[in-house]
């Protein structure tokens, strides 16, 4: 079957099985590597991705649900070859180790700061709670998310 979609700001036109779930298609169809696989089953948020405006797990979705949809992967952050802020705030504030959970993280973390731009320590816990990380124990990714809003806030 057939799928249109609109991936970081380019058309794509594919031929999909009905099981081909989107995460697959965005990483074996279209080449586009950088949204990880780490569970399959909802739990781990490492495949989060925007469908729509929206942050989603890339898992659980079809590639034939998200036909006509707009999406953007991590890929699709940086602009001109600058980091989007939530990027070089993970960077600047060692948000990362291992850097598996990281492109969800940062997917889910700018949903996140789009709809509260001034989070607290624990509504940024609370917001990314459905994204794991085995490496950091959390407080730099608080504190990368934290630094990312005060720039976003800013308008940069
Ligand atoms: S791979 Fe999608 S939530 Fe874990
Ligand atoms: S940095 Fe390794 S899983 Fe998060």
């Amino acid at each position: 079957m057939k799928v249109n979609m609109i991936i970081n700001g380019s058309a794509y036109q594919r031929d999909v099985e009905p099981r081909t779930l989107l995460v697959h298609f965005i990483r074996d169809v279209i080449g586009l590597t950088g949204t990880n696989i780490g569970c399959d089953t909802a739990q781990c948020g490492a495949c989060t991705i925007h469908m729509n405006g929206m942050a989603i797990k890339s898992c659980t979705t079809l590639a034939l649900q998200a036909d006509g949809a707009e999406i953007m992967t991590i890929e699709g952050l940086a602009s001109n070859g600058d980091l989007h802020p939530m990027q070089q705030a993970f960077w600047d504030n060692h948000g990362l180790q291992c850097g598996y959970c990281t492109p969800g993280m940062i997917m889910a973390a700018v949903k996140l700061i789009e709809s509260n731009p001034s989070p607290s320590d624990d509504e940024i816990r609370h917001g990314l709670e459905g994204n794991l990380c085995r490496c950091t124990g959390y407080q730099n990714i608080v504190r990368s998310v934290k630094a990312a809003a005060e720039v976003m806030e800013g308008g940069d």
